[in-house]
């Protein structure tokens, strides 16, 4: 299987997974995409989804499903979303495709987060992908002057914006040994508004698709 293949395959096993009759939280990205085509064929069952971003939320009408405000949800059975990295405690990096802020509020109200990956993204340390940092505009030097303080490189995502209006930092050069309280402390940044690192809630299930087939690893 090459990567697009296996990424197909985890998002159909996600979609086999959904206790029927739930509201469903639905991440952001291109394993994403895939999960949300298999939900196509299960829309009777799904009355109704919230989403991480636009394009997400787009492509569920599309596919036939409803998109609820969050606000007027009482409750998310499962949240089901990619990742940039994830490490063996299901940890992870997000925000690859921009959202990161609002898949951290979905995740963050959801009982349960599958992680849907390709086996490319099962990484022993997280940091070799640059690590996602979204900040209000007029923060955007204060906040690069912090993380240069923590070892980090940023680096401006050019020409992009966020669902919310903000801008991108993808952080370089991290090797990040204790994700919990890096997570903290780049949050406690002044300007900053959410950091791709997703320790706190990290994932309750990775369906990893390899060359073999999808394997299962929970949350120790
Ligand atoms: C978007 C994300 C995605 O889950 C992450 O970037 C993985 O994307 P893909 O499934 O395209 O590899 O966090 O903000």
């Amino acid at each position: 299987m090459n990567t697009d293949e296996q990424k197909r395959a985890a998002g159909q096993a996600a979609a086999m997974r959904l206790p029927g009759d739930a509201i469903i939280g639905v991440g952001t990205g291109s394993t994403v995409n895939h999960f949300i085509d298999a939900l196509a064929d299960l829309r009777d069952t799904i009355p109704a989804a919230v989403s991480s971003s636009e394009a997400s939320a787009q492509r569920l009408r599309r596919a036939g499903i409803a998109v609820e405000d969050l606000n007027s949800v009482n409750e998310v059975a499962v949240y089901v979303d990619g990742a940039d990295e994830i490490n063996r405690l299901l940890q992870m990096i997000k925000g690859g495709g921009g959202a990161l802020t609002r898949e951290k509020v979905v995740a963050a109200v959801s009982k349960q987060f599958i992680c849907i990956a390709d086996e490319s993204k099962l990484v022993h340390t997280l940091g070799t992908f640059p690590l996602p940092v979204e900040v209000i505009p007029m923060a955007r030097s204060h906040v690069a002057r912090q993380l240069v303080r923590l070892g980090g490189r940023p680096v401006l995502r050019e020409s992009f914006v966020t669902d919310n209006g903000n801008q991108i930092l993808d952080v370089h050069g991290l090797v990040i040994q204790e994700p919990l309280a890096l997570e903290d402390r780049i949050n406690g940044i002044a300007g900053v508004v959410s950091n791709g690192l997703f320790a706190h809630r990290g994932a309750d299930l990775l369906l990893l698709a390899t060359a073999e087939g999808v394997q299962e690893f929970r949350r120790p």
